[in-house]
């Protein structure tokens, strides 16, 4: 039996991506600018066992023919947000042993700040965060609002790749764990141990010494989503943590498997990867009762809101196109799985059917048994790590699913029930809360500790 792992995947926003559930009277979504929102959630995902929370998040707009459609402001589709990284810093505040992913954009960070941003968060919460790693699918209004160049979709990742290897010289090179002393009558920290860096990349450079000490897990654990063949290609360099969206046991199995092999050909063993399925589900006594619930929730999603949230992944405007044409004849160099997750699908499927899956995957409507049993099918059936559960409606999909799923799948055994301290430890097993030697950061440590 797979011991599994679970994170909550959260948005610090009113709706999930790309479908507006706002409205419905059980969801508290608009109250994702409160602390008590944050605290309650938090307390529901570790008291319930999850590994962590997660935070998605997204810069840029919806935008159709040039303008933002009236109805992203009516149905609070794409703005406004918090800052993720704040968020999780009250989160790791109320916390003490639930793990908090941020995401941060490799085409909109700079690696010298970010690195010190992430490094104080995992100092500050005893090594409990990880950084999903993205290069910004909503890229072409997020550009325009940053005033930086639009950066081509296969590009975006070479980017990646120079902003991870400058924040790996920071993390692990700069300052070596035990360069701190803090001795009051001997000395703070170690001259020895504090080490100037230099990167020259093709995208950034930096030069001189780093502005965080050594945090408990050096590096963030790293998360990624790439799908692409570029972004598998980078998340097999650099992922710990790789996520994929929902689908059939064949459709996970293929993307678990051509994920493991980009880890081998990057020199990795495959099960250093751990594989994580976004996994939305509705609850109740009965499956006749799950659909009715979810129909009720997905009132609010209307054509415009599909043709609005659709432009803001795609940049592309679907109602501007004739309904048989195929989804393939589309091109974007914002979120191309955002076109080839519908191959074989024509435009007007995709108006039909983004009502119930948005931008991500579409519900499992069941009681907790058969929810149970789907997971651990799906587990099984395509070689998964984990879940990450997006909710339908907050808190009360994460509350059904800690309060009436877990307790089965833990009398079934399938629960990872990890006890480590650091997010790391618990994802991975292992007894070091530090990335392995196999790892491009570690050998970033390794090169310049031997300077
Ligand atoms: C579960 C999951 C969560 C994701 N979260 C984010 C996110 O928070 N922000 C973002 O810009 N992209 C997010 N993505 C998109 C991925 O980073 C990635 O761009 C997408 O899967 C397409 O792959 P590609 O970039 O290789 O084309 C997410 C994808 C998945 C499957």
């Amino acid at each position: 039996m797979k011991k599994l792992h679970f994170g909550l995947f959260e948005n610090a926003q009113a709706n999930d991506t790309g479908r507006a559930t706002w409205r419905h009277p059980d969801n508290t979504r608009e109250n994702f600018d409160t602390l008590e929102y944050w605290l309650e959630l938090a307390r529901l995902c570790e008291d319930g066992g999850f590994d962590f929370l997660f935070l998605a998040d997204a810069w840029g707009w919806a935008e159709v023919d040039g303008e933002r459609p009236d109805v992203a402001s009516i149905e609070g589709l794409d703005l406004p947000r918090l800052d993720p990284f704040v968020v999780a810093s009250a989160i790791l505040a109320h916390t003490t042993s639930l793990g908090v992913v941020m995401t941060g954009s490799t085409l909109l960070e700079q690696p010298y700040p970010f690195a010190r941003r992430m490094a104080s968060l995992d100092q500050l919460s005893g090594g409990r965060t990880g950084w999903n790693i993205v290069t910004t699918g909503t890229a072409e209004t997020a550009v325009k609002a940053f005033g930086v160049p639009m950066v081509a979709h296969d590009e975006r990742y070479e980017m990646a790749d120079d902003f991870v290897r400058l924040a790996y010289r920071l993390w692990e090179g700069a300052w070596e764990p035990d360069a701190l002393v803090k001795d009051k009558c001997g000395i703070f920290a170690d001259p020895a141990k504090v080490h100037s860096i230099r990167h020259e990349g093709p995208y950034f450079r930096s030069e001189g010494y780093g502005n965080s000490a050594y945090s408990p897990q050096g590096t963030p654990v790293l998360f990624q989503a790439g799908a692409s063949p570029a972004g598998r290609a980078f998340g097999g360099r650099h992922g710990e943590c790789m996520f994929v969206g929902g689908g059939s046991v064949e459709q996970l199995k293929a993307h678990s498997t051509a994920i493991r092999e980009a880890a081998v050909e990057a020199g990795r063993p495959a099960e250093s990867v751990k594989v994580m399925a976004e996994f939305r589900c509705v609850v109740a006594d009965t499956e006749e009762e799950a659909r009715r619930y979810y129909d009720e929730v997905l009132a609010a999603q209307t054509a415009d809101v599909t043709v609005a949230s659709y432009a803001w992944f795609t940049g592309i405007d679907l109602s501007s196109y004739d309904p048989e044409t195929p989804m393939t004849d589309l091109r974007t160099e914002m979120s191309q799985s955002q076109i080839s997750r519908f191959a074989g699908k024509t435009v007007g499927d995709v108006l039909a059917g983004w009502r119930e899956h948005g931008a991500g995957s579409s519900a499992v409507l069941g009681t907790p048994e058969t929810i149970a049993d789907r997971i651990i099918e799906l587990a099984e059936g395509a070689d998964l790590d984990g879940f990450l559960i997006s909710p339908v409606v907050q808190p009360g999909s994460t509350a059904d699913f800690v309060e009436r799923v877990m307790p089965i799948l833990r009398a079934r055994g399938a629960l990872a029930e990890s006890t480590g301290a650091t997010l790391r430890e618990r994802l991975t097993g292992s007894e070091s809360a530090t990335l392995p030697a196999d790892h491009p950061a570690a050998r970033a440590r390794a090169v310049l500790q031997a300077s």
